[in-house]
Parts: structure tokens; sequence; C-alpha cells
């Protein structure tokens, strides 16, 4: 029986790339965005698939963030496979299975994994794996799990991506060029024009020139992004544990982050100088009742400072608060910074205060979704030489919901806060003179 996969490859793909990887066992591309590598590797995996003559063949597809692979490559793989008879998909295990060609043997299991989640890659063997978005994959991933698992059945492998600085994409490449048994490729947008020229001049207006030079030229030596606050800054935090003791006097302070949409989260933050006490986390809440828990927080943490962030429904939890005769103060993610020659706005500088507090010995409640959302927000410089955070889209993207415990925590560095005076806030020029927490 013929089946037609609704796949037609892209010229480069049809006459370098699928040969190249049919023959190797190794392999790295890199590629500029949208060339469809990951199209093209989720096809490459699938044909493999259906081709094995083993029994219970596995392949893994892997992302750096599982909610990030469901949404790109799970679609992808569903999509192409949809047309393969007898096909099972498993949607909470993100698999699907393919009949065997060859029975009795078992047909085969193709896999999507986020990095985030590596432990559905260890224990077993695997016939194959793309690593998709390489540069932002812990190198352990590969020497500890993958390669090991890979030995049983001589697996194949395809490191896939875009450069991030010099990284272990850019050292897994730089094997590949010296290794003669490893294929490896490197196309930009002046060697495909797969990205149309207009649409390449409107990108050039709206990107940076160091994000042109990475994303569109894939130069490895221009990392136009980076994380605000590593991971092992966050992990450090959340193992440190202060006592009432050690913060005594410093002042309590309050954020919230009020839910935006249905399955966004409204987190109110508790941090007393360099203790974040705890986080209260409620969903479904609507402006009224969001206001009673702000209340009922004010009430029993007599806090210093109260910041409540007034996107979207935040606005009316203020004015709710307002009305009752408590002070708060509204903050807006966009609006202007203390630092202007540093920020480009207030959302960028309360990150990175958020970071130096972590420098400084903050402590953290050992919270995983707190410190995911934490270690994953990106910065870059924008054409005026500001640093700009990237857009909570983007975040979205990534961990597949709104960073909303750690825009909670990042509020309560909205602006300096001093111990014993009471929700007072200071003008400018008085920053400087008092101690800050
Ligand atoms: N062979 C193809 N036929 C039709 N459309 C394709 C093909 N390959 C890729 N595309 C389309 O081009 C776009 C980019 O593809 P893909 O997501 O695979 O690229 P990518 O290189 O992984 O991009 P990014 O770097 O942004 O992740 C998608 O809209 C995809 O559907
Ligand atoms: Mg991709």
């Amino acid at each position: 029986m013929s089946i037609k996969i609704p796949y037609t490859p892209r010229p480069i793909w049809e006459s370098v790339i699928h040969p190249a990887l049919d023959s190797h066992r190794f392999a790295v591309l890199v590629c500029h965005r949208r060339f469809g590598k990951t199209v093209g590797t989720v096809n490459q995996m699938l044909k493999q698939a259906l081709l094995c003559k083993r029994e219970a063949p596995r392949y893994a597809y892997v992302a750096p963030f599982r909610n990030q692979a469901k949404m790109i490559a799970w679609e992808y793989l569903k999509y192409y496979s949809s047309v393969i008879p007898g096909r099972r998909v498993n949607e909470s295990e993100l698999y699907i299975e393919l009949p065997s060609a060859y029975p009795p043997r078992s047909g085969a299991r193709i896999y999507i994994i986020g990095a985030d989640h590596p432990d559905a890659l260890r224990g077993g063997y695997w016939d194959g794996a793309i690593l998709d978005e390489y540069a932002q994959i812990k190198k352990e991933l590969w020497d500890e799990v993958l390669r090991p698992a890979l030995s049983d059945r001589e697996g194949w492998a395809v490191f896939i991506g875009t450069p991030k600085g010099q990284n272990q994409f850019y050292e897994t490449y730089q094997r590949a060029l010296n290794d003669p048994a490893w294929f490896s490729c490197l196309y930009t947008v002046a060697d495909t024009g797969i990205i149309p020229p207009d649409e390449l001049e409107d990108m050039q207006k709206d990107m940076t020139p160091m994000a042109i030079r990475q994303e569109l030229y894939c130069d490895f030596s221009a990392s136009a992004s980076d994380v605000v606050i590593p991971i092992d800054l966050v992990t450090a935090a959340s193992k440190r544990e202060l006592t009432e003791a050690d913060v005594a006097g410093a002042p309590v302070i309050l954020g919230l982050d009020v839910a935006r949409f249905g399955d966004d989260a409204t987190v109110l933050t508790v941090r007393k100088g360099l203790w974040c006490q705890r986080q209260q986390v409620h969903r479904g809440l609507d402006t009224m009742q969001a206001a009673d828990v702000l209340i009922n927080a004010i009430n029993t943490y007599n806090p210093q400072a109260v910041f409540v962030d007034v996107g979207a429904m935040g606005a009316g939890v203020v004015d709710r608060v307002r009305q009752l005769h408590y002070r708060v103060t509204e903050v807006n993610f966009g609006g202007s910074p203390q630092d202007t020659d540093r920020y480009a706005n207030l959302r960028a500088e309360m990150y990175f205060k958020l970071r130096k507090w972590l420098e400084d010995g903050g402590a953290l409640p050992n919270e995983p979704t707190l410190k995911s959302e934490l270690s994953v927000v990106e910065y870059q410089f924008a054409r005026n030489g500001k640093i700009i955070l990237e857009p909570k889209d983007k975040i979205k993207e990534k961990i597949g919901k709104s960073p909303d415990y750690a825009d909670s925590l990042a509020l309560t560095f909205a602006m300096p806060v001093f111990a014993g005076v009471s929700q007072y806030e200071p003008e400018e020029e008085e920053y400087d003179a008092l101690a800050r927490y």
C-alpha cells in the first residue's frame, strides 16, 4: 500500500538535506529562522519511523520546553502523519504510534519531549532523535541522557537550530565540521531566498542589527539576547532559608499581578526585605474578589508598600481598593523606569532589580512554577541601546502560560521602599539618600 504524506520538501531539503540525513548518523543543521527546520526534520523522522524494520522503534523529538514542543512540533507531527491508516495518537503522553510495515513486529512510536522534562528521555533506547533549538538545551541532556540511550540501537541524532552565541550548539557544529562522520550545513537568508525580499526589508526595520545577524545570518558571534536571571541564581535562592530574625526591620512589600485571561492566575507576593515569604495563587477571580484578596493581605501583613499591575483588570482592582481607603501604588509594566538611560521600560528595570536582589542573597520559596518562570525571561538591547525584555507572548510560547508568579514578585521591585515609612512614596531625588531594599 502506498501512503502519500502531505509534505513536499523545499528544494534544498530534497536535494541536500534529506539525502544527507539518510546517509549520516549524526548531523548539525544551522539555519535561519523559518527555514523549515522543524517541518523538515519531523518529516525525516516520520519517514525513518515508517521504514524501520526493527521491533518497536522509538524516536524522540526534543525541544527546550515541553509546552513549546507541543505547540509547534506536535501539531506538525499529527498533521503529517494523519494520512497513515491505523496511526494512534496519545495526547496525554504526546506520542504517535504507527502501524508496523513488518508484522508481527510492533510499530514505531514518535515522542514529543521537552528538555525541561528530561525524565521522559531516560531509561530506554532511542532509534533516532531530533534536538530542536539546540542552542537552548543544556549540554548534559545530550552527554548524560540521550547519547547513552542511542547506543543500544546505534540510533541517529540531528541537532537543529539558529545560533545563540558560542554555546553547546556552536561547539557541536564545530565538532561536526571537523568530523567526516558527521553532516553539517549552515544556511543564511542570503543562501536560500525562503524569506521574500520585501519581508526581509521589513524585518530589518523591526529587528536590531544583532538580532538580524543572529537569526537571519546565523552569526554565532552575535548573541542578541540572554536570560535576565540565570537558573543557578534561582536554584541557590530557593535553597536559602531565612527567618524573621534575618529580615527584622525590613519593609514588607506586596505585589499583585492580576490575571488577564481565564487561564492566567492572580498571584499575590509577600516580600520582606531579602525574603520572598509567600505567594498566593488564585484563579477565576473577578475584580471584586481580587480586591478582597488584596485587602485581606493588607490587613494581615501590614505592608509598607503595595504594588498592583494595572494592565487589563488590575485597574478595576486598584479603584475598588482605593474606594475603601487603602493606599496602593499602580504599576504599569510599560511605564517609565527610574533609570531611563539604562532601561526601555519599568518591566525591564524591575526584572533587573529582582536579579540584583537574588545576587544580594534574596530567598525564594521552593516553588517550581516560580523558578521556571524566573529563569526563562530573556532581554536584549533595543536599537537605542536600552535594555528591553522579550515580550510576554514569547514567554508564553516557551512555557505555555503567562509568567504570573515571576511578574508578581517583580512587582515588589517597582519602586524603592523604605523601612518604617508606611505607604510613603518618596520624590525621585530622595531615592539615593535613603537605604534601599
Ligand atoms: N516543505 C514545506 N512545505 C510547506 N511549508 C513549509 C515547508 N517547510 C516549512 N514550511 C512552513 O514554513 C514555516 C517555517 O517552517 P518551520 O517552523 O519548520 O521553520 P523553522 O526553521 O523551524 O523556523 P523557526 O526557526 O522559526 O523555528 C512554517 O509555516 C511551515 O509550515
Ligand atoms: Mg522551528
